[in-house]
């Protein structure tokens, strides 16, 4: 793989593709046993998550549904801070087995708005998977359920990850370079 520029940065190979789907093999494994008795729905949060849910899915051989939704931030009052609305999430979700797709968990501020416009509509039970976790980022008590691979706290992009919207399409994960 070559150093790719996007707009005004670098961006150097670090993680291939076929690592990336020895990745999401073995999480799919984890996903497929745990939920083989569920009819799972699964929410892939647009646009990062594209990739990874239809590479998940389809390693997946037990019944299942999938949706997409955006996440829709705005600033309410200052005593209410940022107020986050799902936009598309057009299923019944109570009693249901959710599990959230997220492209990659950071800070984990996206995935705490989430799981608590999810949880007002009474699911089952929620659980997130994520292609990518950077574990020195996250300080968030949700767990994360499944993830695919954990990187250090470098920004990436590449399987469904962009940089102002370039490079999603990018087979494998690129970091910024270090120059
Ligand atoms: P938080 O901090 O809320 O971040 O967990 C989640 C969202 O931030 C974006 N993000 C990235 N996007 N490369 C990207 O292309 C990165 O390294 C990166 N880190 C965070 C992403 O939209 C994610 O959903
Ligand atoms: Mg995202």
């Amino acid at each position: 793989m070559a150093n790719v520029t996007l707009h005004d940065k670098h961006f150097e190979p670090y993680v291939d593709e076929a690592d990336v789907a020895k990745a999401i093999d073995t999480l799919a494994a984890k996903v497929a046993k745990d939920y083989s008795d569920k009819t799972p729905l699964f929410i892939g949060v647009l646009n990062g998550s594209y990739f990874f849910a239809s590479e998940l899915l389809k390693r997946l051989v037990i019944q299942c549904e999938i949706s997409f939704v955006k996440v829709a931030s705005y600033h309410g009052t200052v005593s209410s801070g940022t107020v986050s609305q799902l936009i598309g999430l057009n299923e019944r979700i109570a009693g249901r087995h959710v599990v959230v797709l997220e492209d990659i968990v950071d800070t984990g501020n996206t995935i705490v708005h989430i799981m608590a416009a999810l949880n007002e509509k009474q699911p089952a039970t929620v659980a997130i998977a994520a292609l990518l976790l950077k574990p020195e980022a996250y300080k968030k008590d949700i767990p994360i359920n499944y993830v695919a691979l954990e990187i250090p706290n470098v920004f990436v992009v590449g399987s469904g990850l962009d940089h102002d919207g370039l490079g999603r399409n990018l087979p494998g994960i690129f970091r910024l370079a270090q120059s």
